[in-house]
């Protein structure tokens, strides 16, 4: 049998409690995940992240985990590093492992966690601190699929025009098609493929926005950006576990995205 042994920088140390609830009725506990490539030892090696406890009273801050956060971030450890924009599922920056789940912090609610809430960042990415992952390789991928309108006519006096029709399968007729991705990278980071292959494999968030600019009516790359996915790691490195759909904060279907640029490269066969 293959035994596995994970190195020693792997191992997450118990960190610091805090707890600054003063027996409020409403207190709560969150578990954070700490990692400070600047915190080292003393043969000068950034020391093993860690998990802190922090006890708050509910009735200070707002009711979504990444106000937790905020509330965690201002008033108790401002050291504590977290990405956020927009406060409202649309930037995608505050992704991150909540209760086991990857989603956005900004609309989670803290009362659909179960006792104390446990946070760490995206699995399987590189950490730069705390619940910051690195995403220069995901971005560098979304730039291989070159995200934007290509077209060889001569461009129109005016815009290029869609049916409603057409304008569906970017947009959803329910709201759902794969323009309404907000790059939060929850499903690539829940994606066993991308996990073991993610240098090669595109993962299901960058085939969503690949897909999104093939079935574009007004692109006339289709030919070319089919071409630039038939490969053994890039687009068929996806086995249908669906993970990436159950993940989706927004409700969208990658693993049906992908699926559908396969069927595509079988019919212009
Ligand atoms: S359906 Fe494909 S892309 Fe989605 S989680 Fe499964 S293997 Fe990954
Ligand atoms: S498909 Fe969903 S989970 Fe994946 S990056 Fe887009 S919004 Fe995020
Ligand atoms: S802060 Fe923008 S999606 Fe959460």
């Amino acid at each position: 049998m293959a035994e596995l042994s994970l190195p020693k920088n792997s191992v997450v140390r118990k960190g610091e409690t805090v707890n600054t609830a003063n027996g409020a009725k409403r207190a709560r506990t969150f578990s954070i995940y700490r990692w400070d490539p600047d915190d080292l030892d003393d043969k000068g090696n950034a020391k093993n992240p860690r998990m802190d406890n922090f006890t708050i009273d509910l009735d200070q801050c707002g009711p979504m985990v990444l106000d937790a956060l905020l509330y965690i971030k201002n008033e108790v450890d401002s050291s504590l590093t977290l990405r956020r924009s927009c406060r409202e599922g649309i930037c995608g920056s505050c992704a991150m492992n909540i209760d086991g789940t990857n989603t956005l912090a900004c609309t989670k609610a803290i009362a659909d966690c179960q006792g104390d809430v446990k946070i760490t960042p995206l699995p399987h990415m590189p950490v730069v601190k705390d619940l910051v992952p690195d995403l220069n390789h995901v971005y560098a991928q979304y730039t291989a699929i070159e995200p934007w309108l290509k077209t060889d006519t001569p461009a129109p006096n005016r815009e290029r025009l869609q049916t409603h029709e057409d304008s569906d399968k970017l947009n959803g007729a329910d709201g759902h098609g794969p323009a309404g991705c907000i790059l939060c990278f929850c499903c690539s980071t829940s994606c066993p493929s991308y996990w073991w292959n993610g240098d090669r494999f595109l993962g299901p968030a960058i085939l969503l926005q690949a897909y999104r600019w093939i079935v574009d009516s007004r692109d006339e790359a289709t030919g070319e950006r089919l071409d630039a996915l038939e490969d053994p790691f890039r687009l068929y490195r996806c086995h249908t576990i669906m993970n990436c759909t159950n993940t989706c904060p927004k409700g969208l279907n990658p693993a049906k995205a992908i699926a559908e640029i396969k069927k595509m490269m079988v019919e212009r066969l």
